[in-house]
């Protein structure tokens, strides 16, 4: 069977950059820093980004580049040692990546019903349809279901047509939009009293907040979150690059689009909140955030309805942003098992799309109605547990499992900088995981 492969390599960039663009960024970057002291997450975030995330994303996208094949296939072979009993840890780890890929999509399509409702909801507004405008507001088991299933037809209208003609395609329509939405979103939040305040307390790190307890495993686990590492959808859109490709350089280019992208949301999300302050809102109990929900769900859309007409635009305009940024995210992890669907069990694209997005309205439904605590506890295992454990067996298989064509392996032994880079990818970065499970779990 011939794969389909990414056309170019801006394609592939913008793909990858989309799959790691997401709610993560604009909604859990922002509040992480809003409850870590400000700009001192900022640093520390950089820092974590350069140490772990970057090594982990160059790990990952080289596994599925090298093996050409979804994770189940590509871990069990490049996990299995001369004499070793790797393969089958590796296929399973590989099923464990496609089930966590479905359990992410079944969560990450329910909050982008709510981001799509509340959208339309200023929509509505803007244009003086207030029935329809207050149903969308008001959370109830059919708006989130009916948003819900639209949401899961984008996704998998989107991926149905293939890495050519749909994610790639999709990719290099909506990253610019969401450029674009989200600079003008900034300039025009800056403008409003109270901003510049904000700015300062984004960008002027107050260093005695390094102390705080948990401030590097929240920049850690941020960092997996927003870079979509372990849950196989880097792995699968390194598999769709062509074989002879360099990836450093992609590698780079993905993360810095990414990080640059939260870097902006805080630009927006901060101000705002400081703006909200001088409208006389209330935002914060101490020093933390009245709730991470509250950010998106209350204290920004009060401070829209605040702003009259053009609020209710400026309220269209942020959750379509959050919603293209969760739709190129949907894309990628969608695509995890579509591929192992079609390459393990034989089925067309067409099938296996149409089997997964059946499976992900079942499950998203489950949340839906049985919404305590489900929801709570499916998230938790996502970005608690998988996305560590699988940073953890990716750096295992590149640094200690695989030896056949391993690039890096073969660099290390003739330069020095390789070498260094090696051992931190095999030694160094493993242990930092190994810490953030011990940190989570006690
Ligand atoms: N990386 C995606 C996000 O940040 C999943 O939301």
């Amino acid at each position: 069977m011939i794969r389909d492969a990414f056309n170019t390599r801006i394609g592939f960039i913008l793909a990858a950059a989309g799959s790691a663009v997401g709610l993560g960024n604009i909604w859990g970057f922002p509040t992480q820093v809003a409850n870590h002291g400000g700009g001192v997450f900022l640093l520390v975030y950089l820092l974590v980004v350069l140490i772990l995330a970057i090594p982990a994303l160059y790990t990952e996208i080289s596994l599925g580049h090298a093996a050409q094949a979804n994770p189940v296939q590509a871990l069990r072979s490049l996990a299995q040692r001369p004499a070793g009993v790797g393969a089958a840890a590796g296929a399973g780890m590989g099923y464990l990546n496609v089930g966590g890929a479905i359990l992410m999509l079944s969560f990450y399509h329910l909050v982008a019903a709510w981001m799509l409702a509340q959208g339309l909801a200023s929509l509505a507004l803007a244009l003086s349809l207030d029935q329809l405008s207050q149903w969308l507001q008001t959370g109830s088991h059919s708006r989130d279901l009916v948003l819900m299933f639209a949401f899961i037809s984008l996704t998998f209208g989107i991926v149905i047509k293939g890495v050519q003609q749909g994610i790639e395609r999709w990719s290099r329509r909506l990253m610019p939009v969401l450029v674009l939405l989200l600079l003008s979103l900034i300039a025009y939040i800056l403008t409003l009293p109270g901003a510049s305040t904000g700015l300062a307390a984004y960008l002027i790190p107050d260093l005695s907040a390094l102390q705080q307890p948990g401030l590097i495993v929240a920049a850690m686990g941020q960092a997996f979150f927003s870079l979509s590492i372990g849950l196989g959808g880097m792995m699968i859109y390194g598999s769709y690059l062509p074989k002879d490709t360099r990836i450093g350089k992609l590698v780079f280019g993905v993360a810095g689009l990414d990080t640059l992208i939260a870097f902006l949301a805080g630009l927006l999300i901060i101000p705002a909140l400081y703006v909200a302050m001088a409208q006389g809102l209330s935002v914060a109990e101490g020093d933390q955030l009245i709730g991470e929900g509250q950010l998106i769900f209350q204290i920004l859309p009060q401070l829209f309805a605040q702003l009259g007409t053009a609020g209710a635009w400026l309220g269209f305009a942020f959750f379509a942003l959050l919603s293209i940024a969760a739709l190129t995210s949907t894309i990628a992890t969608a695509e995890v098992p579509i591929a192992y669907a079609i390459e393990q069990h034989q089925l067309s694209r067409r099938q296996a799309a149409w089997i997964i997005a059946a499976l992900i309205a079942v499950i998203g439904s489950a949340l839906v109605i049985w919404f305590e605590p489900l929801f709570n506890w499916v998230v938790t295992y996502v970005t608690q547990f998988q996305l560590p454990l699988s940073g953890l067996f990716y750096f295992i298989v590149l640094g200690w499992l695989w030896q056949r064509s391993n690039r890096l392996r073969d660099l290390a032994k003739q330069q020095l900088k390789y070498r260094l880079l090696f051992w931190h990818l095999r030694v160094v970065c493993p242990l930092l995981l190994l810490w953030v499970f011990v940190d989570v779990a006690f």
